[in-house]
């Protein structure tokens, strides 16, 4: 019995708008592009048949976020239509050629960078912004983190007046892969992949944790230009992008025709796994920009231009059982312990299955067949079940069964979400005491894995605190610890209840707080007991209510603290175990107020400042340097939460903000004054 084409509408709705969540806003997708493309086209032929169920544009694609200023495209940034073989690929050509009549038509062939698009904008050969598509006609102003990029050139010799240089901005796989070695170290869940990563990097509002992590960005496109008859053809545009000094990228030259066009792509199919950037597919663009004026666009796409997807690699092995993995917090995830095959260049023996609702979506049983894919993703994703494949016994697997057989107490907030134990078990605690006790928490030396599963064994720990109230007589009972290896212990813990407030907030492991949150909670509540007493207003503000649902919609009120953030705070505080926790901290001593940091500069210490245009003698990095030093914070865009605005020579639109707001503006000579000269 199959769905009326109404209900197949609406569930096909429902779950692009999810996935398209999971994806643009939490940088954490559970399916593949292609199977996200898939269910676009699958909603759009639907639509197409039955227009009177057909429901208002679902604005897939639009990354437009909170928090951040926005920007106009001079020139639209449209998207790119996919082709996925051959045959789609040579209708592609033959679309072309019919429109533009004749023949010779060059095309140039490029890797298509898996990243996050962005538009920067030169005006009279400066760079004055960065901004991300967003909805294609006006996007987020991205200009703060962008800058961080050293290959982009600030000035061009010889530019045109006003200039749009179009390009992706990505993570290089190798940075990738050590920012989460650090991950794994610090016990915290990995980035699932480099594009997602290099989304949320560009996004993030703090520039301390971007400067961390290291962009990249390839150029490949033109937007605006003034005067339009600046290039003839995308190759002459590209080679004066090189003189410039942005990173392009001409692997392969201008080819003649569709056939040299296919090749091409080939070509690129056969390098790309050694390319040190993530890329799923090939980019074909008309070369000469009169032809490409002449083919046109519709409102999304050009016609003298389309991406070809590779296909991403899969495999189909055994899914032989469906172990629990619990994370720190107690979080239950499914795992795939399948027979282990090679895929794209390395062997998969584990994948994760996200949650119950996905396993009970998918119907993944133990002893499947299942096809798995890497695509892009460090960490394979299982696509579905080989149903022809299904052994006789299989049955569906009942996740709440396997809970109780695993004697794991669990139990979950709803359907979509995890399954979370009820009480700590051993595991947790050690991992919670590793991380308590870890380098980016209080830093207690000598506090590892080693000495963690002895406390818990000894029950010298249950909750993570305890530790601070552990004796010398007690220390004396773990193994290899003598008279100087517990003066030594003793001593540091006594360094760690000096620490600053955030490694407490940090410590705790509140789920959804890592380093950066835990410093911007200390730099805003600026003790423990305003954090921990926190109430739901001071962390969000009602917005308005939802017309569609009747819900109230919140915005957060504390810079680089959502929504889900919010929501884990006070939770987290609403367990009276937690207050407890805080409580045995206060009563070892540990410090819960935020000090003012040595350097800090009163008047300084707390403000947020946004920097704009060139000053006259600081650099942006030593200006920031500079603030941060004096307790102070340097934020990419300009809000009602915004103390001083810093302008120099050609600010832009942040200054105009800052007037209309009535922020205050300083000058250098006013910054240097406000830092004491
Ligand atoms: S050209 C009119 N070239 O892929 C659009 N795009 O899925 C011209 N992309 O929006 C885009 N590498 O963000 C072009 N070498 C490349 C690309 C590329 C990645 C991105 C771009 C585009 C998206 C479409």
């Amino acid at each position: 019995m199959s769905a009326s084409p109404r209900d197949q509408i609406l569930r096909l709705r429902a779950e692009i708008l999810r996935y398209e969540e999971l994806y643009r806003k939490k940088h954490a997708p559970e399916i593949s592009d292609f199977e996200f493309d898939k269910l676009v086209d699958q909603l759009a032929d639907l639509e197409r048949e039955f227009p009177m169920f057909a429901g208002p544009d679902l604005g897939i694609g639009d990354d437009k976020s909170e928090g951040f200023q926005q920007a106009d495209h001079k020139a639209p940034m449209l998207s790119l239509d996919n082709t996925y073989d051959e045959a789609d690929f040579r209708a592609f050509g033959d679309r072309l050629y019919k429109a533009l009549g004749g023949t010779g038509l060059e095309f140039i062939v490029e890797p298509k960078v898996d990243g996050v698009a962005v538009s920067l904008t030169f005006e009279q050969g400066k760079f004055v912004r960065a901004v991300t598509r967003g909805n294609g006609a006006r996007g987020d102003d991205v200009t703060a983190n962008v800058s961080l990029i050293r290959e982009i050139p600030r000035t061009l010799k010889g530019a045109p007046d006003l200039l749009e240089v179009r390009g992706e901005i990505y993570m290089e796989l190798a940075e990738f892969q050590r920012l989460n070695t650090e991950r794994e170290a610090a016990g915290e869940p990995l980035y699932a992949n480099p594009r997602n990563l290099a989304a949320g990097t560009v996004k993030l509002l703090d520039g301390e944790e971007a400067r961390r992590r290291r962009l990249s960005i390839v150029c490949y496109g033109l937007g605006a230009c003034e005067p339009a008859s600046a290039f003839a053809t995308l190759k002459e545009f590209k080679t004066k992008l090189k003189d410039w000094g942005f990173p392009i990228r001409d692997d392969i030259d201008v080819q003649q025709g569709v056939d040299a066009a296919w090749k091409a792509i080939q070509q690129l199919d056969a390098l790309r796994r050694d390319l040190p950037f993530p890329t799923d597919g090939a980019v074909v663009k008309v070369n000469r920009l009169e032809d490409q004026r002449r083919a046109g666009t519709t409102s999304k796409f050009p016609h003298w231009a389309v991406a070809f997807k590779f296909p991403p690699d899969q495999a189909e092995t055994i899914l032989r059982k469906i172990s629990m993995q619990v994370g720190r917090t107690g979080a239950i995830t499914p795992v795939a312990e399948l027979d282990p095959v090679l895929l794209a260049g390395s062997t998969v023996a584990r994948a994760t299955l996200h949650n119950a609702a996905e396993i009970a979506r998918k119907d993944i049983r133990e002893g499947d067949t299942v096809r798995i894919q890497k695509a892009g993703e460090i960490i394979p994703q299982v696509l579905g079940v080989v149903l022809a494949k299904r052994p006789a016994d299989a049955r569906p697997f009942d996740f709440e069964g396997r809970l109780k057989e695993l004697g794991l107490d669990a139990t979950r907030d709803g359907e979509e979400a995890a399954y979370k134990l009820r009480a700590p078990s051993r595991d947790m605690k050690i991992r919670r005491l590793v991380h308590f006790a870890s380098k980016q928490c209080l830093d207690i030396d000598g506090l590892g894995d080693a000495v963690a599963e002895q406390l818990v064994d000894l029950a010298l720990v249950d909750a993570p605190v305890d530790a601070l109230a552990v004796t010398p007589a007690q220390w004396r009972m773990l193994e290899g610890f003598k008279d100087k290896s517990v003066d030594n212990m003793m001593t540091g813990l006594e360094q760690a209840k000096q620490r600053e407030l955030w490694r407490a907030i940090h410590a705790l492991g509140i789920p959804n707080v890592g380093m950066q949150t835990a410093k911007d909670l200390a730099r805003h509540f600026k003790s423990m007991d305003a954090l921990e007493n926190v109430k739901r207003e001071q962390l969000l503000t009602f917005i308005r209510i939802n017309r569609n649902t009747g819900e109230p919609v919140y915005e957060s009120v504390i810079s680089g603290v959502g929504i889900e953030v919010s929501e884990s705070i006070l939770s987290f505080f609403s367990d009276p175990n937690h207050r407890d926790w805080v409580k045995a901290m206060r009563t070892a001593g540990l410090n819960l107020i935020e000090a003012a940091a040595a350097g800090s500069v009163a008047g300084v210490a707390g403000k947020t400042f946004v920097l704009t245009g060139t000053l006259p003698t600081l650099g942006r990095d030593e200006a920031r340097d500079l603030i941060e030093k004096a307790g102070g914070k340097v934020s990419g865009s300009v809000s009602k939460k915004t103390d001083y605005v810093v302008a120099g020579e050609e600010a832009g639109s942040k200054l105009t903000k800052a007037q209309e707001l009535g922020v205050a503006i300083l000058d250098e000579a006013g910054l240097r004054t406000l830092l004491g000269g």
